[in-house]
């Protein structure tokens, strides 16, 4: 199989950053298809850490070509500060593509995204506040800017005029007066910069397919945040199924070969919503300093709690996941006990196996089964690590192909390869 849709299969931040430059070893491209800099991915070389938000981790490895596809929406000023770091760093990011299909994400957005939440009161999704959903909610209105607009200014001003007058109430109550002409002034400075990233990336994806070239499809943000299988409203913007991955890149659902889903050794949740594995006692605490969970984009502290098993049944059942990369496995050493969430209680009733519905997450009482604890790791997988891979393997009926044991590109082991 040359062609892999990565993803997340839980709520986001599972390391697929590390898993994706652990497989860079034999990527010929790497093409990202839906989210914005609302994804952070942290990846340690030689110790050196990098903290990418747009660009495909490929760009770490010299001979990777990386391309920023449709289905993601960028924020200009945040991509070319991006590229200005790694440049800054010795890496050469100009093996960077970026689709003129993508829409931008304009400073009103980032306006728009803090009023939803304000307005939403108690209820507020808890975003990255980074403009997302509003960037995707005006290309469902067809009122966004897209990266191809910044070649026109003279009808990039009259577009931006558009979506000023759709959003002018709840701007101007928020005291902003956003003017296209300030706008446009603004983006004159990046412009330049954006127009000289663009090419056909979905034809050029398409050319690595043809080539038979190793091509791995990297998915932002988690299963469980997808906008129409995850627990919404709680949820991001856009589809982060592995077949979004067609859709957002512009190539043919078979060309897809198979679907490697990244799965935390437990659970993780930033922003609010349903987790029932979520732990507010002092375990949870130390799963939290343990694995470092604090968010790459916006530092919040994460969420903690036990693998959720049924979770991850929805998301292979939804999906297909045809194989896992299990990381963070270390952060659980020196546990004196390990649970593991096996099924749900909803409404009195216990599911006995069936597949939870997303909207049933909400009321799920989880039911643990306890395997025991593992010392702490020497680098290679213990005796209490392989009976915990063993049992997710054995529920799930899905192998688990890669294991990550620390942060670092070596601390990674691979049990099966994910190309041919
Ligand atoms: P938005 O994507 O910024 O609109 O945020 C919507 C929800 O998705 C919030 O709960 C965020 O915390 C969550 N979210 C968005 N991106 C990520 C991510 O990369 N990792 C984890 N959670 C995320």
């Amino acid at each position: 199989m040359s062609v892999v849709a990565m993803f997340g299969a839980q709520w986001g931040d599972e390391g697929k950053g590390k898993i994706a430059d652990a497989l860079g070893e034999n990527l010929d491209a790497m093409a990202r298809f839906n989210g914005g800099n609302n994804a952070g991915h942290t990846i340690v070389v030689g110790g050196d850490k990098f903290a990418l938000h747009l660009i495909p981790s490929g760009i770490l490895r010299p001979e990777v070509a990386c391309y920023i596809c449709r289905g993601v929406v960028i924020d200009p000023r945040v991509l070319l500060e991006e590229i200005s770091k790694l440049q800054s760093r010795g890496v050469d990011a100009s093996r960077l593509m970026l689709d003129p299909h993508c829409h931008l994400i304009m400073p009103y957005h980032l306006t728009l995204d803090n009023a939803q939440e304000f307005l939403m009161g108690d209820g507020k999704i808890g975003t990255t506040g980074r403009g997302i959903g509003p960037c995707y909610a005006d290309k469902a209105y067809r009122i966004g800017i897209r990266a191809i607009d910044l070649t026109d200014t003279d009808s990039l001003a009259s577009k931006i005029d558009m979506a000023l007058k759709r959003h002018g109430g709840l701007l101007s109550e928020m005291g902003h007066d956003y003017t296209s002409d300030d706008i446009v002034k603004s983006l004159r400075e990046v412009l330049e910069d954006i127009i000289a990233l663009m090419g056909d990336t979905a034809g050029s994806v398409r050319r690595h397919i043809t080539a038979g070239d190793n091509v791995l499809l990297e998915g932002a943000q988690g299963f469980i945040l997808d906008i129409d299988h995850g627990s919404y409203p709680f949820v991001t913007s856009s589809n982060c199924h592995p077949a979004g991955a067609a859709a957002g890149i512009g190539i043919a659902a078979r060309d897809i070969g198979g679907s490697l889903g990244i799965v935390k050794a437990y659970q993780t949740r930033v922003g609010a919503g349903p987790m029932p594995t979520e732990l507010t006692d002092e375990v949870g605490d130390k799963i939290r300093e343990r694995g470092r969970e604090f968010g790459t984009t916006t530092g919040r502290p994460r969420r903690c709690g036990w693998l959720d098993l049924p979770l991850l049944k929805m998301t292979i059942a939804n999906t297909g996941m045809d194989s896992i990369a299990l990381t963070k496995l270390d952060v659980l050493d020196g546990l004196d006990t390990v649970q593991v969430c096996v099924d749900y209680e909803v409404d009195g009733k216990v599911l006995n196996g069936k597949i939870p519905q997303s909207y049933q997450i909400d009321k799920a009482k989880p039911i643990y089964e306890e395997l025991p604890g593992w010392g702490e790791g020497n680098g290679e997988l213990s005796g209490g690590q392989n009976e915990y891979i063993g049992f997710i393997e054995e529920t799930l009926g899905v192998p688990v192909v890669i294991v990550s044991i620390g942060p670092e590109r070596k601390q990674t082991i691979i049990r099966a390869s994910v190309f041919d």
